[in-house]
């Protein structure tokens, strides 16, 4: 606000200086007379710093609008991409409490693809890393497919403990466990991360896992390291053959990132890109010629 004053003010300036040279030129050659055209020059500094407040005034309302917008905008496309993956995963949340989504779950469009992939692969264990919505339309497609087991494991107690609730209340303790794994400092490499305490008993309990979920732990704004990059060098030697890693928020550029990371650091993975609100990228292990990959 300070600065458009300013600059209204040397505008002004500016224009009586411009117009008291031209007119005091006019006078010296007797076109005119320099007091009679003072308050024209006045009036027309005065009017050039209005036009000018006025025009920043204008942009910035304009900037405003379209930033708020912008949001509405945002906002309804992440409730459209909800609403329509919640109509195709109808069946598995009609009994679930609502809301089941929104805040830090996955998107509904996330998660009717999560729910796609688990129905078609059927997998036999899954480990999902950040518990909540997910681990209840997982719980509930398991008992659909009718095999599997869902390890589901978080580092926010309380988080923990409601999620664990819903899983009694929808009779899906037989297939769902969620563990409580406090976050404990690990080194890979040069880099120290965060990362879930699993008790190494329930993963040994759990088998070679064919579904993996990272959706966790959020990321933490003073942390630079990627918090979610341990899953794959930490949890690798778990995954079964035909293993299948969800990722969900990968059109964040951390995500992004580490599963490029990922994939470097391991040949023999594809990822398939996913555009849904937050993103997703499933992995999935490169087919090799002549070999099945279903043991
Ligand atoms: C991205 S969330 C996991 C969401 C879960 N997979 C789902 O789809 O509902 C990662 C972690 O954030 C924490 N969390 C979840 N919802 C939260 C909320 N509304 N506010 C703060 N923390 C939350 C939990 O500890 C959770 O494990």
């Amino acid at each position: 606000m300070e600065q458009h004053l300013a600059r209204s003010l040397l505008l002004g300036v500016g224009a009586a200086a411009a117009g008291g040279s031209i007119t005091a030129a006019g006078a010296a050659l007797g076109l005119t007379s320099f007091e009679a055209v003072w308050p024209v020059l006045t009036t027309c500094a005065v009017a050039a710093a209005l036009v000018h407040n006025t025009k920043q005034a204008v942009t910035g309302l304009v900037d405003n609008r379209t930033h708020t917008l912008r949001n509405r905008i945002e906002r309804i496309r992440r409730d459209v991409g909800d609403v329509h993956g919640l109509v195709r995963l109808a069946p598995y949340t009609l009994e679930l409490p609502l809301p089941v989504g929104g805040g830090w779950a996955l998107t509904g469009d996330s998660a009717a693809l999560l729910a796609r992939e688990t129905l078609e692969r059927k997998p036999a264990a899954v480990l999902e890393l950040g518990s909540g919505a997910s681990t209840l339309i997982l719980g509930q497609i398991l008992r659909k497919n009718g095999r599997g087991r869902l390890l589901s494991v978080d580092h926010d107690p309380m988080w923990a403990d409601q999620t664990r609730r819903y899983v009694d209340l929808l009779g899906l303790a037989d297939v769902v466990t969620v563990v409580d794994a406090p976050l404990k400092s690990v080194t890979l490499g040069n880099q120290s991360y965060d990362w879930y305490d699993i008790p190494t008993h329930r993963l040994d309990e759990l088998g070679p896992i064919d579904l993996l979920l990272v959706d966790g732990p959020p990321q933490m704004r003073a942390n630079p390291a990627h918090a979610r990059y341990p899953a794959f060098p930490l949890l690798r030697e778990r995954l079964s053959a035909n293993a299948v890693i969800f990722v969900d928020d990968a059109s964040r550029a951390t995500e992004s990132r580490m599963v490029e990371t990922w994939t470097s650091e391991e040949a023999g993975w594809d990822s398939r890109w996913f555009d849904t609100i937050d993103g997703v990228c499933v992995m999935t292990k490169t087919p090799v010629a002549g070999v099945r990959n279903d043991a």
